[in-house]
Protein backbone atom coordinates (compact mmCIF):
# COMPACT_ATOMS: atom_id res chain seq x y z
CA UNK A 1 0.00 0.00 0.00
CA UNK A 2 1.58 3.48 -1.04
CA UNK A 3 1.45 5.66 2.07
CA UNK A 4 -0.46 7.88 0.26
CA UNK A 5 -3.05 5.75 0.30
CA UNK A 6 -3.30 5.14 4.48
CA UNK A 7 -6.33 6.26 5.29
CA UNK A 8 -5.25 9.64 7.39
CA UNK A 9 -8.65 11.19 9.98
CA UNK A 10 -8.12 14.83 11.18
CA UNK A 11 -9.08 16.63 13.99
CA UNK A 12 -7.72 19.68 14.51
CA UNK A 13 -8.68 22.91 16.90
CA UNK A 14 -7.95 24.43 19.88
CA UNK A 15 -6.60 23.19 23.32
CA UNK A 16 -9.82 21.92 25.57
CA UNK A 17 -12.45 21.09 22.64
CA UNK A 18 -11.62 17.29 23.39
CA UNK A 19 -8.92 16.41 20.55
CA UNK A 20 -6.59 14.61 22.41
CA UNK A 21 -9.81 12.08 24.26
CA UNK A 22 -11.40 11.78 20.78
CA UNK A 23 -8.16 11.05 18.46
CA UNK A 24 -6.66 8.74 21.63
CA UNK A 25 -10.05 6.76 21.22
CA UNK A 26 -10.42 6.31 17.70
CA UNK A 27 -6.45 5.47 17.30
CA UNK A 28 -6.85 2.85 20.09
CA UNK A 29 -10.30 1.14 18.67
CA UNK A 30 -9.04 0.87 15.52
CA UNK A 31 -5.70 0.11 16.16
CA UNK A 32 -4.09 3.10 13.68
CA UNK A 33 -1.63 5.22 15.00
CA UNK A 34 -1.92 8.16 16.43
CA UNK A 35 -0.17 11.42 16.27
CA UNK A 36 0.03 14.11 18.83
CA UNK A 37 1.81 16.98 16.84
CA UNK A 38 0.92 19.82 19.96
CA UNK A 39 3.81 17.51 22.00
CA UNK A 40 6.01 17.81 18.87
CA UNK A 41 5.70 21.35 19.16
CA UNK A 42 5.61 21.20 23.53
CA UNK A 43 8.67 19.46 22.98
CA UNK A 44 10.87 21.49 21.15
CA UNK A 45 9.61 24.14 23.36
CA UNK A 46 10.90 22.62 26.17
CA UNK A 47 14.59 22.23 24.30
CA UNK A 48 14.37 25.92 23.62
CA UNK A 49 13.83 26.80 27.21
CA UNK A 50 16.39 24.05 28.82
CA UNK A 51 18.92 26.15 26.00
CA UNK A 52 17.65 29.40 27.22
CA UNK A 53 16.90 30.18 23.59
CA UNK A 54 15.28 33.34 22.51
CA UNK A 55 11.94 31.88 21.58
CA UNK A 56 11.95 34.78 19.03
CA UNK A 57 15.04 33.68 17.32
CA UNK A 58 13.23 31.86 13.95
CA UNK A 59 16.57 30.26 13.29
CA UNK A 60 18.00 28.99 16.28
CA UNK A 61 14.58 27.42 17.60
CA UNK A 62 14.64 26.22 13.91
CA UNK A 63 18.36 24.67 14.25
CA UNK A 64 17.70 23.10 17.29
CA UNK A 65 14.84 21.68 15.94
CA UNK A 66 16.45 19.87 13.30
CA UNK A 67 18.89 18.98 15.63
CA UNK A 68 16.55 16.82 18.25
CA UNK A 69 15.42 13.32 18.22
CA UNK A 70 11.65 13.05 19.54
CA UNK A 71 10.61 9.53 19.83
CA UNK A 72 6.65 8.46 21.49
CA UNK A 73 6.33 5.23 23.08
CA UNK A 74 3.46 3.43 23.81
CA UNK A 75 2.91 3.57 27.60
CA UNK A 76 -0.56 1.56 28.68
CA UNK A 77 -3.15 4.00 27.43
CA UNK A 78 -1.31 6.70 27.56
CA UNK A 79 1.30 7.96 24.94
CA UNK A 80 5.10 8.83 26.24
CA UNK A 81 7.50 11.58 25.12
CA UNK A 82 11.41 11.12 24.69
CA UNK A 83 13.26 14.10 24.15
CA UNK A 84 16.25 13.12 23.25
CA UNK A 85 16.03 9.62 25.15
CA UNK A 86 14.17 11.83 27.71
CA UNK A 87 10.83 10.75 29.24
CA UNK A 88 9.72 14.52 29.25
CA UNK A 89 5.73 13.71 29.02
CA UNK A 90 4.99 15.37 32.42
CA UNK A 91 6.83 18.61 31.96
CA UNK A 92 5.53 19.34 28.41
CA UNK A 93 2.14 19.02 29.50
CA UNK A 94 2.83 22.85 31.70
CA UNK A 95 1.10 26.12 30.82
CA UNK A 96 4.07 27.38 30.53
CA UNK A 97 5.37 25.04 27.84
CA UNK A 98 2.21 24.97 25.96
CA UNK A 99 2.45 28.99 25.66
CA UNK A 100 6.39 28.59 24.65
CA UNK A 101 5.19 25.80 22.08
CA UNK A 102 2.88 28.30 20.31
CA UNK A 103 5.21 31.31 20.11
CA UNK A 104 8.05 28.85 18.97
CA UNK A 105 5.09 27.18 16.16
CA UNK A 106 4.82 30.68 14.74
CA UNK A 107 8.04 30.34 13.06
CA UNK A 108 8.13 28.86 9.12
CA UNK A 109 11.49 27.41 9.38
CA UNK A 110 10.23 25.30 12.37
CA UNK A 111 7.04 24.37 11.17
CA UNK A 112 8.88 23.38 8.15
CA UNK A 113 11.44 21.20 10.25
CA UNK A 114 8.34 19.21 11.73
CA UNK A 115 6.59 18.85 8.07
CA UNK A 116 8.27 15.52 7.20
CA UNK A 117 8.37 14.05 10.58
CA UNK A 118 4.70 14.49 10.87
CA UNK A 119 4.16 12.79 7.89
CA UNK A 120 5.75 9.97 8.50
CA UNK A 121 3.09 8.89 10.49
CA UNK A 122 0.90 8.31 8.02
CA UNK A 123 1.60 4.12 8.05
CA UNK A 124 -0.66 1.61 7.60
CA UNK A 125 -3.55 0.46 8.25
CA UNK A 126 -4.14 4.28 9.29
CA UNK A 127 -3.47 7.51 10.94
CA UNK A 128 -5.52 9.62 13.34
CA UNK A 129 -3.26 13.23 13.40
CA UNK A 130 -4.31 15.92 16.17
CA UNK A 131 -3.50 19.02 15.78
CA UNK A 132 -3.92 22.64 14.58
CA UNK A 133 -2.95 22.21 10.69
CA UNK A 134 -2.92 18.83 10.31
CA UNK A 135 -6.85 19.45 7.29
CA UNK A 136 -5.17 22.37 5.87
CA UNK A 137 -1.44 21.39 5.76
CA UNK A 138 0.08 18.57 6.97
CA UNK A 139 -2.43 16.48 5.36
CA UNK A 140 -4.64 18.07 2.92
CA UNK A 141 -5.60 14.88 1.14
CA UNK A 142 -7.06 13.47 4.36
CA UNK A 143 -10.12 11.69 3.69
CA UNK A 144 -12.26 12.78 6.72
CA UNK A 145 -11.44 15.97 8.65
CA UNK A 146 -12.76 17.02 11.74
CA UNK A 147 -12.90 20.59 13.55
CA UNK A 148 -13.48 21.05 16.84
CA UNK A 149 -14.74 24.31 19.37
CA UNK A 150 -15.87 25.04 22.38
CA UNK A 151 -16.14 28.42 24.16
CA UNK A 152 -13.35 29.53 25.59
CA UNK A 153 -14.85 29.49 29.14
CA UNK A 154 -15.93 25.59 28.93
CA UNK A 155 -12.28 25.24 27.69
CA UNK A 156 -10.72 26.85 30.37
CA UNK A 157 -12.67 24.90 32.84
CA UNK A 158 -11.94 21.70 31.13
CA UNK A 159 -8.23 22.54 31.03
CA UNK A 160 -8.57 23.31 34.91
CA UNK A 161 -9.90 20.38 35.33
CA UNK A 162 -7.44 17.99 33.48
CA UNK A 163 -4.26 19.89 35.31
CA UNK A 164 -5.83 18.97 38.54
CA UNK A 165 -5.48 15.41 37.83
CA UNK A 166 -2.61 15.39 36.89
CA UNK A 167 -1.33 16.86 39.78
CA UNK A 168 -0.83 20.95 38.75
CA UNK A 169 -2.23 23.76 40.01
CA UNK A 170 -2.87 26.66 38.24
CA UNK A 171 -5.69 29.11 38.65
CA UNK A 172 -8.68 29.23 36.34
CA UNK A 173 -8.33 33.06 35.89
CA UNK A 174 -4.45 32.51 34.22
CA UNK A 175 -5.60 29.63 32.52
CA UNK A 176 -8.28 31.71 30.70
CA UNK A 177 -5.48 34.60 29.87
CA UNK A 178 -3.46 31.98 28.55
CA UNK A 179 -6.36 30.60 26.41
CA UNK A 180 -7.31 33.51 25.11
CA UNK A 181 -3.75 34.86 23.86
CA UNK A 182 -2.66 31.62 23.33
CA UNK A 183 -5.54 31.10 20.65
CA UNK A 184 -5.43 34.76 19.14
CA UNK A 185 -1.08 33.63 18.14
CA UNK A 186 -2.17 30.53 16.87
CA UNK A 187 -5.06 31.96 14.70
CA UNK A 188 -3.25 34.90 13.66
CA UNK A 189 -0.26 33.71 12.54
CA UNK A 190 1.09 34.06 8.56
CA UNK A 191 2.12 30.52 8.50
CA UNK A 192 -0.27 27.66 9.00
CA UNK A 193 -2.73 29.38 11.13
CA UNK A 194 -5.03 27.92 13.60
CA UNK A 195 -8.45 27.07 11.29
CA UNK A 196 -10.64 24.64 9.21
CA UNK A 197 -10.05 23.17 6.22
CA UNK A 198 -12.60 24.55 3.41
CA UNK A 199 -13.42 20.05 3.79
CA UNK A 200 -13.84 20.05 7.27
CA UNK A 201 -16.76 19.19 9.24
CA UNK A 202 -17.09 21.82 12.82
CA UNK A 203 -18.60 20.49 15.51
CA UNK A 204 -18.95 22.35 18.70
CA UNK A 205 -18.43 20.44 22.27
CA UNK A 206 -19.53 23.33 24.74
CA UNK A 207 -22.66 21.59 25.68
CA UNK A 208 -20.98 17.90 24.86
CA UNK A 209 -19.60 15.52 27.31
CA UNK A 210 -16.60 13.05 25.93
CA UNK A 211 -19.21 10.34 24.91
CA UNK A 212 -21.16 12.58 23.00
CA UNK A 213 -18.09 13.73 20.99
CA UNK A 214 -17.06 10.18 20.79
CA UNK A 215 -20.27 9.19 18.91
CA UNK A 216 -20.35 11.81 16.64
CA UNK A 217 -17.04 11.40 15.39
CA UNK A 218 -17.38 7.99 15.29
CA UNK A 219 -20.14 8.37 13.29
CA UNK A 220 -18.52 10.36 10.67
CA UNK A 221 -15.82 7.81 10.66
CA UNK A 222 -18.29 5.12 9.61
CA UNK A 223 -19.72 7.03 7.09
CA UNK A 224 -16.38 7.76 5.56
CA UNK A 225 -15.19 4.42 5.66
CA UNK A 226 -17.85 2.00 4.73
CA UNK A 227 -17.04 -2.06 4.52
CA UNK A 228 -13.17 -0.97 6.18
CA UNK A 229 -13.32 -4.31 9.09
CA UNK A 230 -11.44 -1.79 11.56
CA UNK A 231 -14.30 0.75 11.73
CA UNK A 232 -16.55 -2.01 12.94
CA UNK A 233 -14.51 -1.84 16.11
CA UNK A 234 -16.31 1.92 16.88
O1 LIG B 1 -2.32 20.97 21.28
P1 LIG B 1 -1.29 21.52 22.21
O2 LIG B 1 -1.85 22.39 23.28
O3 LIG B 1 -0.42 20.45 22.77
O4 LIG B 1 -0.35 22.45 21.28
C1 LIG B 1 0.57 23.35 21.85
C2 LIG B 1 0.83 24.48 20.85
O5 LIG B 1 1.56 23.96 19.74
C3 LIG B 1 -0.41 25.11 20.24
O6 LIG B 1 -0.92 26.19 21.01
C4 LIG B 1 0.08 25.59 18.90
O7 LIG B 1 0.64 26.87 18.97
C5 LIG B 1 1.17 24.61 18.55
N1 LIG B 1 0.73 23.65 17.55
C6 LIG B 1 0.75 24.04 16.22
N2 LIG B 1 0.41 23.16 15.25
C7 LIG B 1 0.03 21.92 15.56
C8 LIG B 1 -0.04 21.50 16.90
C9 LIG B 1 0.31 22.40 17.89
O8 LIG B 1 1.08 25.17 15.92
N3 LIG B 1 -0.29 21.08 14.59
Amino acid sequence: MAETDVPVITVDGPGGTGKGTVCSYLAETLGWHLLDSGALYRAVALAALHARLDLDDASMVAELTNSLTIRFRVAGADMATLLDGEDVTGAIRSEDCGSAASRIAVHPPVRRALLARQRAFQRPPGLVADGRDMGTVVFPDAPLKVYLTATPEERARRRHKQLIEKGISDSLQRLSANIVERDARDRERSTSPMKPAPDAIVIDTTTLNVGEVRKRVSGLVRGRFPGRPDIGRL
